[in-house]
């Protein structure tokens, strides 16, 4: 007696089942409910190869075409709204692909020839992040701008530079800034990095081994813009590097976020009063009618845990994974999807907020005088008489414990206060007391000099014209 057919619960390898599978497998091997996000690469990758099988005379131009039509219809579908995704179909692909063949029949059934949804998937994943990383480039820039326009126009303002947070010695505010700038300006150049590395085409390695069909791989990396197909099946398949790269891109570039956003937080504390934050990027207390709090400093500052976390999660996704293509790979998603949205949201609200920053120049230049930050300058005077600079730091040692003993800065001592502690200080040593003299005396490539800054915010800004 024949066996009945076992009920098929998915058409595209129900085959070899005797029993369908179970309701909760399902939904627990599913990732249809996330890797929809990229139907639009799943087609467009879909379509190249279509084309390829016809140029390669497995399809006929009918059939290529109809394969066409069909996949524009379903994403018009998906567009809209209309289309209805389904859990036992499993993924994206499948999903499409069945649907495909239910609009224009048998035909549909032809567009896997030659493919695996192993080099499928890992072309779509290309394909989205590359779109992605061309939607973030631009945002990044303006990040810049804005921070270097600001930077610019901050040139002259004085506050206290600090190490250990403790008042060292007196910047400009547009050098501050610029130093936040270069940050940027590495990140954009990771990111850039990671899309030039991804940019090679894994479509025609089908499952792991190639296909015995003749296929034209070099067309289909033309036709999806890759720069060229990757260069062997096992490794087009089971390589994760690119989201494992870009996460590594976002956890820096987010560290970076991070201590910009501690030191917002900081500067508009009561205690530090160096910059306004305009009322829209804060937020009130529901109990403390005073507060006004820095929000979105601190919101960015606190997601740099979620993308370190997604970046751990990818590292330990791969880590040992034999080749080629394991299922694990499906957990590559959902990490990379939200630290693509943590970073472009961050990155929005950065490049909205820091053009609207309002420096406080009478609170920096009071901190940068209150706390002796022109002692190294004093010191550098003394050698510029002949002492030693050992010596010459024990002299300016001595000078700042009586300042703080008579609640005193070193500017504010009279000439003869000075000399106690030296008779080579004589009454051009105010020259380099001031905070002022002090900044525009570093006026060399990278130093804090007002004209330093002006010219490095030049150099900045031309950088971001030829991207
Ligand atoms: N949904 C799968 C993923 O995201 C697609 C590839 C499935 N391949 C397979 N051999 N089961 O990785």
């Amino acid at each position: 007696m024949n066996k009945p057919s076992a009920p098929k619960t998915n058409q595209a390898w129900g085959g070899r089942f005797n029993e369908p599978v179970d309701d909760f497998v399902a939904r627990f091997t599913a990732s249809v409910n996330f890797d929809q996000r990229f139907y639009r690469q799943d087609i467009q990758g879909s379509i190249a190869h279509a084309k390829m099988l016809c140029e390669a005379e497995v399809l006929t131009a009918d059939e290529r075409d109809q394969i066409i039509n069909g996949l524009q219809e379903i994403e018009a579908q998906i567009e809209s709204g209309e289309f209805v995704w389904s859990i036992p179909l499993e993924d994206v692909h499948m999903n499409i692909e069945a649907a495909l063949t239910e609009k224009i029949g048998i035909v549909g059934k032809k567009l896997h020839t030659g493919r695996s949804r192993n080099d499928q998937v890992a072309t779509d994943i290309k394909l989205w992040l590359r779109d992605q990383i061309d939607q973030i480039g631009p945002i990044l820039t303006r990040l810049q701008r804005g921070m270097i326009e600001l930077a610019a126009s901050e040139a002259n303002t004085i506050m206290p530079g600090f190490t250990h947070l403790q008042t060292a010695q007196p910047v400009t505010f547009g050098h501050h800034l610029l130093a936040w700038n270069e940050m940027l300006e590495r990140d954009y150049s990771r990111l850039q990095d990671c899309r030039q590395r991804l940019n090679q085409s894994p479509l025609g390695a089908a499952a792991l081994a190639g296909t015995t069909y003749p296929i034209n791989r070099q067309y289909t990396a033309e036709a999806l813009s890759f720069d060229k197909p990757t260069e062997n099946s096992l490794d087009s398949v089971s390589d994760r590097d690119f989201a494992i790269e870009f996460c590594a891109f976002s956890s820096i570039l987010m560290t970076h976020l991070s201590r910009m956003s501690e030191e917002l937080v900081l500067w508009t504390s009561a205690q530090f009063q160096f910059i306004n934050l305009p009322d829209r990027f804060c937020t009130g207390s529901s109990i403390m009618p005073q507060k006004k709090n820095p929000d979105v400093p601190e919101l960015v500052r606190g997601k740099t845990g979620r993308v370190n976390g997604h970046l751990i999660a990818l590292l330990t996704l791969m880590k040992s994974q034999p080749l080629a293509y394991n299922k694990d790979n499906q957990e590559d998603k959902e990490p990379l999807f939200d630290a693509v949205d943590t970073v472009s949201d961050c990155l929005r609200a950065f490049a909205d907020m820091i053009p609207a920053i309002e420096s406080r120049k009478d609170e920096m230049y009071e901190a940068a005088r209150r706390g002796f930050s022109t002692a190294t300058d004093l010191a550098d005077y003394l050698v510029g008489k002949g002492i030693a600079f050992r010596d010459s730091h024990e002299i300016v040692g001595k000078s700042v414990a009586y300042g703080i003993a008579e609640n005193k800065d070193l500017s504010e001592m009279s000439l003869e206060e000075l000399q106690q502690f030296s008779s080579e200080i004589s009454a051009d040593v105010f020259d380099v007391l001031t905070l002022e003299g002090s900044v525009a005396a570093r006026d060399h490539l990278g130093g804090t000099a007002p004209a330093q800054v002006k010219a490095a915010a030049q150099r900045a800004l031309a950088k971001l014209d030829i991207r």
